[in-house]
């Protein structure tokens, strides 16, 4: 590029505002602000709530070490603020990451992307944008996205140039932090104009400040949009493959860990993903595998969305057959039983419980007309929630305390793989429950011969259940 050329290119200054002040908005620019002191970095929201608790000493989410990275930041170049026309005025690099939830209504309901809250984030900044920007897809939209978002903003800016980025987010929940400050990958992808590629070189030296150069991967805006999807879709397709092998083994005796444990030391299938369990939840995989189906369905390749489809069937099966797994040892009834549930977020280390099989199964329970009690060390604010109608009619019970949760049940059945359950005093917990006690280990966490020692009947997932002796 000659010098007459790069004078030609817009000039963004070094304000950032990112529009969805959740779970990924939050911790992402939480990381970006303690990275780069020498930008300012403003997240904002239309949820006033979401706002205040994110400027107050208890933040909308859990996350392992989000408060203290926050807290280093927060009034220095870290802001939280619902003026989002004022954030989009003053602020020339823009990432979007509101939520993209499956469509409920219309063409594509149950299955397409619900993209309103995009478009309108589209619409706002078009209406407020003065200056160059540089708008950044954050949240995990369908290929092509980003040609309808410029689209949008080329409708009725005159002057203004905007330049359109795809740079999708790989955190898990539960290590979001780490996740962002040491990524395996930060893919941006981006067009190939002159300008597109001035744009893609301001993100790149972003996360050049902390993450090596090799691991920042540049590449077509397309491809970028795309391997979101399908990275979602390999991920959940690990579990929903050993969980189909899970049924398997406990009807013939084999035992899923032994199986999982060969197949992961292939080091072309590797040991991560492989642990059986009652289903993946989480905000994103149901939704984004359903978002990849409507994509199949809309080009006509109808084998390929059959194919991934059944890796949310077997997640749907794997919770039903969970539930009726404890229907038939519990003596085929449930009705007026007390089950008791350790875990209810979707998994350790997080307050989520958007998708959490711990809902599928707990509503299952109830269906059976049994008791359920919730206790969860971060999600019983959730539970809360989801159960308000339950809980008035005294059919769920929440208990911050495992030891109190259990007192009375009849069966205890682990749903989320929290460290703190392998720790509790089970004897203590199996002297105060209803005989015979059981135990359903729907992440196989325990240590499952020494609780038949104790007197329980133990469930685990995909290996034969331990109730033989004659002890109750
Ligand atoms: N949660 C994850 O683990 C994860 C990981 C990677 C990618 N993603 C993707 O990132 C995106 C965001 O996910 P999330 O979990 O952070 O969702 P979230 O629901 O926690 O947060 C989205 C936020 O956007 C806000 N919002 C919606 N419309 C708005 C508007 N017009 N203006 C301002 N704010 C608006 C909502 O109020 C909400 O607070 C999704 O596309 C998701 O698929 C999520």
């Amino acid at each position: 590029m000659n010098e007459d050329e790069k004078m030609s290119l817009p000039a963004y200054n070094k304000n950032i505002l990112c529009i969805g002040a959740g779970y990924v908005g939050g911790p992402t620019m939480a990381v970006i602000a303690d990275k780069c002191p020498d930008y300012r970095v403003t997240v904002v929201d239309i949820n006033e709530e979401r706002i205040a608790a994110w400027n107050s000493d208890e933040l909308p989410i859990y996350e392992p070490g989000l408060d203290e990275v926050v807290k280093r930041n927060r009034g220095r170049n870290l802001f939280f603020s619902t003026d989002i026309a004022g954030g989009i005025k003053s602020c020339d690099i823009i990432f979007v990451s509101v939520n993209t939830p499956t469509k409920t209504y219309g063409e594509g309901a149950g299955m397409a992307a619900d993209l309103r809250f995009w478009e309108k984030t589209a619409r706002q900044i078009l209406e407020h944008a003065k200056s160059h920007k540089i708008v950044i897809e954050k949240s995990t939209l369908p290929v092509r996205t980003a040609q309808a978002m410029a689209r949008i903003l080329q409708s009725g800016a005159d002057g203004i140039s905007f330049e359109i980025l795809s740079n999708p987010e790989f955190l898990a929940e539960g290590s979001a932090i780490s996740d962002l400050e040491y990524p395996d990958r930060v893919l941006i992808g981006s067009g190939s104009t002159e300008k597109a590629l001035h744009a893609r070189d301001i993100l790149v030296d972003i996360y050049a400040r902390w993450v090596p150069r090799e691991r920042i991967i540049t590449l077509g805006i397309w491809s970028s949009e795309l391997s979101k999807l399908a990275a979602n879709a390999f991920l959940a397709q690990r579990i929903s493959s050993i969980n189909a092998i899970s049924a398997l083994c406990e009807k013939t005796g084999a035992d899923v860990t032994e199986v999982a444990m060969a197949i992961g030391l292939d080091s072309r299938i590797g040991p991560k993903f492989l642990n059986a369990s009652i289903g993946f939840g989480g905000s994103c995989f149901k939704k984004d595998i359903l978002n990849l189906v409507y994509l199949y369905r809309f080009y006509g390749l109808h084998e390929c969305a059959d194919y991934w489809e059944a890796v949310v069937k077997i997640n749907e099966y794997q919770k039903r057959r969970f539930l009726l797994n404890m229907l038939k040892a519990m003596f085929n009834t449930l009705a007026e039983k007390r089950i008791c549930l350790f875990g209810f977020a979707f998994k350790a280390f997080t307050s989520d419980i958007r998708e959490s099989p711990a809902i599928t199964v707990a509503r299952g329970i109830l269906e059976e007309r049994a008791q359920v009690v919730i206790t969860d060390p971060k999600a019983l604010a959730g539970a809360r929630q989801e159960f308000a109608a339950e809980i008035e009619r005294g059919e769920v019970t929440l208990a911050k305390d495992p030891y109190e949760a259990a007192y009375g049940c009849d069966a205890i059945a682990i749903l989320t793989e929290w460290p703190l359950y392998r720790e509790l005093d089970y004897r203590e917990i199996y002297r105060n429950m209803r005989k015979p006690a059981f135990i359903f280990d729907g992440r196989n966490i325990l240590d499952h011969s020494k609780l038949r020692e104790m007197g329980f009947h133990v469930y685990p997932l995909g290996k034969p259940p331990l109730t033989d002796s004659g002890k109750d």
